[in-house]
């Protein structure tokens, strides 16, 4: 097991990542001291994880809030169901909740946990590759509302997260590469060294080599924590991790949210992000057709819906991250380094979205 910590003073915690976490029985009971926990999962990893995460806690008072599956379910009527299941059964300030799924229900029950009694710990069990690498790191908490995603939320950070690579055994080979996507991200965002070890290695994540797979989580979780560390509110840097998703974005909007995963779509808005780089100067083709391979090879796709590019400028407009009128996008000066803008050429953009989605 590797640990690694995200430093924020008294509100730090750690990150545990290795294979067969869930099984070390010692491991989650020392970890939580509650003696009421609420275990929130949903109707698909509650039947291949639940008991040993359950036999992992020992002898406490552990109810079970099993959801029906879905981004559909992240919802204030969710929540709100979880909201009676504490109320129920007496649930005080000193007990917990246990997130045991992939983002949906993280980012659920991390909302729960910072509204219940104005704020109770939880812990973090992520089961998919994207939350391991992303949502269960860095406190972003919250529900969608029909007017948008996570529109109803709060920073609340965990307090540890467990992520156990023996339960990416079960992920559809879809989610794992969605996962990949934000992996590859961390790599043009801040490494150069970790982008090329993920063009070595991609074959061995494909095969979820357990080793590859802790090593991918590790540095992901390092390079988010690290960011989170210094902009833990979303003042500035930490919009470097939504490389990829302002395009990413556009796609999942225009498709109504159900034809692509976000993990797909940020994989081609990744791609939109180095073409864009390379129209101002910054990146050579040859990046570009490094991106492009690595997406691939990562099983992901490298080509966008045919919306047509003012469509999707559209779409773009209407995300969180206009400012002044502008769309601020995160650009990369090089493989392994990005910036946040909303100062470049308008052509630049144009030209990148008519290549992409069609004049
Ligand atoms: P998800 O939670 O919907 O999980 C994907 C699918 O995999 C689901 O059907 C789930 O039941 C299933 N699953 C989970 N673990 C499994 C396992 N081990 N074996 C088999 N099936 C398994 O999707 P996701 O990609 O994990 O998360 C997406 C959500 O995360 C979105 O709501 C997004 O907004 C949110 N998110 C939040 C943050 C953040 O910082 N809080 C960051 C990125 C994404
Ligand atoms: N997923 C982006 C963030 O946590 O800030």
């Amino acid at each position: 097991m590797q640990t690694l910590t995200v430093e924020l003073a008294d509100r730090s915690y750690p990150i545990n990542i290795g294979a067969g976490l869930l099984r070390q029985e010692s491991l989650l009971q020392a970890a939580v001291l509650a003696r009421d926990i609420l275990l929130v999962s949903n109707t698909t990893v509650a039947p291949l994880y639940a008991d040993a995460v359950r036999q992992s806690l020992g002898d406490r008072r552990i109810i079970d809030v099993i959801l029906p599956d879905g981004e559909q379910h992240k919802s204030l009527a969710t929540a709100g169901r979880v909201f009676d299941v504490l109320i129920a059964n007496r649930f005080g300030r000193d007990a917990l909740v246990l997130a045991l799924g992939g983002g949906v229900v993280g980012d659920l029950a991390g909302f729960v946990a910072a509204c219940y009694q104005r704020g109770i710990d939880y812990v973090q069990v992520p089961t998919t590759l994207l939350a391991q690498v992303d949502s269960s790191v860095g406190g972003k908490t919250a529900v969608n509302h029909p007017g948008g995603k996570n529109l109803i939320g709060a920073f609340h950070q965990p307090r540890e997260v467990f992520a156990d690579t023996d339960v990416l055994a079960t992920l559809p080979d879809s989610e794992l590469s969605a996962g990949l996507a934000e992996i590859i991200k961390y790599g043009l965002l801040a490494d150069r060294s970790f982008f090329e070890w993920l063009e070595a290695n991609m074959p061995a994540l494909r095969r979820r080599d357990p080793q590859a797979l802790a090593h991918a989580i590790y540095r992901s979780c390092q390079i988010k924590a690290q960011i989170v560390e210094r902009d833990e509110r979303e003042q500035g840097e930490r919009a470097l991790l939504n490389l990829g998703h302002t395009f990413g974005h556009a796609i999942e909007a225009a498709t109504g949210y159900v034809e692509w995963l976000h993990g797909e779509a940020v994989g081609v808005g990744l791609l939109l992000a180095a073409s864009m780089s390379q129209r101002l100067g910054a990146l050579s083709a040859a990046d570009v057709r490094r991106v492009a391979a690595l997406l691939e090879r990562a099983g992901l796709r490298t080509s966008a819906p045919q919306i047509g590019a003012a469509t999707a400028a559209d779409y773009m407009r209407i995300d969180k991250k206009v400012q002044g009128g502008r769309v601020r996008l995160v650009l990369l000066t090089h493989l392994g380094e990005a910036y946040i803008t909303g100062d470049y050429a308008d052509a630049a953009l144009r030209s990148t979205l008519q290549e992409y989605f069609g004049a």
